[in-house]
């Protein structure tokens, strides 16, 4: 293979295209309500090589799983425990990851060697549709260099993985914005491995309350968690919006509602007028990514409420402020 050799990247809405690359044991872009997926077939550990290349993503940290119905999810797993039913019951398909003991069918380079595997079904009906055309599952992560921020629009995607994948299916902007929150098991208890769009608020209502288990650390159980992620390439400082010794011309703003002034307005990105959490986080990562072209010195980020899907916004902020490297 020729290293050099850079692809021609297509962007387009032709669903049979995507399918018969994915078919042939090729990657491609897809898009959900959450964030863009880089797909292969998950049972094809050569296709899922391709999509750890193509991120430049540790093989340690493993892939969350998209099937078309709840029916599949037994095929990959040995038991749905009671709370998953319910869960998936209640928001499936939609922002939801189940983390459940998985059947030997899933190869290992997928859940890098964990005996559990991540599933998950896309709300979005041309992903949906793919996915019910194909004879396996698609192994997915975030469409976006390792680190970087995740991409919610098929532009997104283009501007980072261009020559390295042959197609995005483009699926419009994404209406969550935001990655899925993972449920999964400790102690025979169910847990919150990542906060995402849906509000552990809404999990708790439908299974009663259950613990938030966020780890932070440089190998954690659910490395989706890994504490420097999502980070923009200018330094962003999280929770402080004291701006003493900064040129006020060379600052970026992410604020929930208001605007500041004496900041230039194009610099400023204002999630909800009307404080709107769901549209706060289906802007978060478009806002980072607009701040980042911009010839400002830092990105300053509010503290959102710590409720409901605040709590998935703040964690996102938090993990891209520890990063400040130009990736
Ligand atoms: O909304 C989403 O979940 C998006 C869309 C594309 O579906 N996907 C996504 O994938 O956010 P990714 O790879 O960026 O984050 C998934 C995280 C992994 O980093 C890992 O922490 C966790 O899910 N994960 C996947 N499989 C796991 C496993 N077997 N055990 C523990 N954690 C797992
Ligand atoms: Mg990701």
């Amino acid at each position: 293979m020729l290293t050099d050799f850079k692809m021609k990247t297509r962007i387009g809405k032709d669903i049979g295209y995507a399918k018969s690359l994915l078919e042939s044991g090729d990657i491609c872009a897809i898009p959900t309500e959450t964030v863009y997926g880089l797909a292969a077939n998950a049972l094809d550990s050569e296709a899922v090589v391709k999509i750890f290349e193509a991120k430049n993503r540790p093989r340690f940290d493993p892939l969350i799983v998209h099937v078309p119905s709840i029916q599949k999810i037994g095929d990959y797993v040995t038991e749905i425990p009671e709370w998953a039913g319910k869960l998936a019951g209640h928001f499936m398909p939609g922002p939801l990851t189940l983390l459940l003991e998985k059947k030997d069918i899933i190869p290992d380079i997928v859940t890098s060697g964990l005996p559990t595997v991540a599933l998950r079904i896309p709300s979005h009906p041309l992903t949906l549709e793919l996915l019910n055309e194909l004879n396996f599952p698609l192994a997915a992560p975030s469409a976006n260099p390792f680190g970087y921020i995740s991409p919610t629009s098929a532009q997104h995607v283009y501007d980072q993985l261009a020559g390295k994948i042959p197609y995005i299916l483009d699926g419009g902007d994404c209406s969550i914005g935001i990655e899925s929150t993972i449920v999964g098991e400790s102690g025979g208890k169910p847990v919150i491995l990542r906060l995402g769009g849906i509000s552990a608020e809404d999990i708790w209502g439908v299974i009663g309350k259950c613990e938030i288990q966020i780890h932070s650390s440089s190998n954690p159980v659910n490395p989706g968690n890994l504490e420097h992620h999502y980070a923009p390439r200018h330094k962003l400082i999280f929770d402080s919006m004291n701006f003493d010794g900064y040129d006020r011309n060379k600052i970026g703003i992410i604020s929930f509602q208001k605007e500041y002034p004496g900041i230039p307005l194009e610099h400023q990105q204002i999630l909800s007028h009307t404080g709107n959490l769901g549209e706060a986080a289906q802007k978060i990562f478009s806002a980072m990514r607009a701040l980042d072209s911009k010839e400002i010195r830092v990105i300053f980020a509010e503290r959102f409420p710590d409720e409901g899907l605040g709590r998935a916004i703040n964690d996102r902020l938090k993990r891209a402020s520890t990063q400040n490297t130009v990736l």
